[in-house]
């Protein structure tokens, strides 16, 4: 059976992209990349209820494999699936080690560091990356990858992918410019082989949506809102544990009315559900149902006690304060997580006495009303919580599609270049030393674009290892190359970035130039620059 597509935009390269789905869950992210026309030839998660629910919406991927990644190693894979050629490798390895929640504690922080074995993982995702070699792996992590234990793990992770070949883009991305509606933001960590021209995630991860009304709408679509996301769904009562149920069909009438068909439908294809399920209510005590009654639509339980409102509930008013929150129908849902399957009391339903059911959330979460959730309400809230939104999978796959069509066709376009490029490293490196030694006399920031960007070019010419996205995240930490006395414009280097501490001004100020207009996307990036350099450091190691 082919997989069925979602949207408009779909991949358009000569033939389809294969991809591994690492730590997978129950599929979010592969569903995703489905729809953008990506191939899934293998999943391997170590929950065998996540990987039930893999296999039973993703009959076409032959091996959904309920494997633990610290024992199964990619040669045992590599016997299953055979010589197939993996193009991509995506993967969530779990982010509990370094979320923000453990902060709160302490346990990310500094002396009181802890030590948690599933911050390891992400080494298990590159030992397959190291074996495969695809041409692009995407991590996903939450946003606290980037500060846990003092950035040492960011660090880590960058270091490591370096080591194996591949330049790092870090890119934090909004879950609500995808057209989900919810406020998640998490991190990517993308690598793409250093041979390769630059992934831009911002060109080619290409928003839908607009930024909660902070950029006017550009050409984009209104971001979709939690009421367009459940509206239509029947009301029911805390604790009606009925699985299956018919929709109301008039309701959903009513609300595409209201709001078009472009989530109800073209998302969620709720008209090709036969029936709604996974729509179950957890019960609710009385008194909490009672400080249910006492929020306003979209409010928390802190703004209702300071508007005078009694809460019940028993819990150490300070640190539980904002404990209860009744969502809002016109804004975004607050991040779905996996601890929903703990209690609900921070996603209650904007009109009803009741927390969101899986389904719900599910369907915050992009998945249609197709996808096939565990009959039970604790794994169901686990893995829909843990998923990549299937909207942002999308944005990824056709964003990994078109950067592989731009790779064929820069192949193929010789560079159109305003400022010449050094003709080796050895006067990139000459250049670049009279560049900065000249900047203690004159500001950057007053020089003629082509003298700048003549220098730009030629750090992308020297270091085509390196990204300008992770020239302005670099940590502390420096290290020195094993030979000592070499140029001051190649070390010391910023561990964590791998950015010569001397080129940073040059990154700043290019970036500046790019954000203020002064130069072009291309002219920021230089792609042509660094593949140049990247040809010419192949043909010195030969
Ligand atoms: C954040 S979730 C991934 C969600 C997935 N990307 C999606 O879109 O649905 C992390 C997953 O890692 C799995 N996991 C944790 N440790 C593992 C291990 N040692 N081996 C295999 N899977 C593991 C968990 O069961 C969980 O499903």
């Amino acid at each position: 059976m082919r997989p069925e597509s979602n949207g408009d935009r779909v991949a358009n390269t000569s033939r389809p992209l294969t991809c591994i789905d690492l730590f997978s869950g129950c599929g979010g992210f592969s569903l995703g990349l489905q729809w953008a026309g990506l191939e899934c030839r293998a999943a391997i998660d170590f929950d065998s209820a996540a990987i039930e629910t893999f296999q039973a919406n993703h009959p076409h991927v032959p091996l959904a494999l309920s494997r633990d990644l610290t024992q199964f190693r990619p040669e045992h894979l590599d016997k299953l699936l055979g010589d197939e050629k993996i193009d991509v490798i995506v993967g969530g390895p779990p982010c509990q080690g370094f979320s923000h929640a453990r902060q709160v504690d302490g346990a990310n922080h500094g002396d009181r560091l802890v030590h948690d074995p599933r911050r390891e993982l992400y080494r298990e995702f590159l030992r397959y990356v190291k074996y495969y070699q695809p041409r692009v792996f995407i991590m996903e992590n939450v946003p606290g990858l980037r500060t846990a234990a003092g950035g040492e793990f960011f660090t880590r992770v960058q270091v490591e992918s370096r080591e194996l070949g591949y330049r790092i883009i870090p890119y934090e991305i909004e879950a609500w410019r995808f057209g989900v509606p919810q406020k998640r933001i998490r991190q990517l960590i993308i690598g793409a082989r250093r041979e390769l021209p630059l992934f831009i995630p911002a060109k080619y991860i290409r928003h839908t949506h607009d930024n909660l009304g902070k950029d006017g709408l550009n050409g984009l679509q209104p971001i979709v809102t939690l009421g367009e996301a459940i509206g239509d769904l029947p009301a029911i009562a805390a604790g009606d544990e009925q699985f299956e149920r018919k929709y109301d069909k008039r309701a959903r009438k009513t609300h595409v009315a209201r709001y078009g068909s472009r989530y109800t439908n073209d998302v969620l294809k709720a008209e090709s559900a036969a029936t709604l399920t996974g729509h179950v209510a957890r019960p609710h005590n009385d008194r909490d149902l009672r400080d249910f009654a006492r929020l306003r639509e979209g409010e928390n339980s802190r703004e209702a006690i300071a508007r005078g409102e009694c809460m019940e509930f028993p819990y150490d008013r300070e640190n539980f304060k904002d404990r209860f929150t009744r969502q809002h129908r016109d804004e975004l849902c607050s991040t779905i997580v996996a601890h929903l399957k703990k209690d609900g009391l921070m996603f209650i339903h904007p009109t009803q006495q009741r927390s969101l059911t899986p389904r719900e959330a599910a369907r915050i979460q992009s998945f249609p009303d197709t996808f096939v959730l565990p009959a039970s309400r604790t794994p169901a809230f686990s893995q829909i919580g843990n998923a990549v939104p299937p909207l942002v999978g999308k944005a990824v796959g056709l964003g990994i599609a078109e950067y592989f069509n731009a790779a064929i066709e820069s192949d193929r376009m010789a560079p159109n270049l305003s400022v010449k490029l050094p003709k080796g490293r050895s006067s990139a490196i000459k250049q670049l030393e009279k560049f900065v030694e000249s900047l203690y006399l004159r500001p950057i920031s007053t020089l003629a674009s082509n003298e700048f960007l003549s220098a730009w070019w030629a750090v992308g010419f020297l270091h085509p290892n390196l990204h300008p996205d992770a020239a302005l995240e670099n940590g502390h930490e420096l290290s020195l190359g094993p030979k000592r006395g070499v140029s001051f414009v190649l070390e010391p280097v910023f561990v964590r970035s791998g950015w010569p501490v001397e080129l940073i001004p040059v990154a700043k100020e290019a970036r500046r130039r790019f954000d203020s207009g002064e130069i072009s996307e291309d002219e920021y990036y230089c792609s042509a620059a660094v593949m140049a350099g990247a040809l010419t450091q192949k043909a010195c190691a030969v």
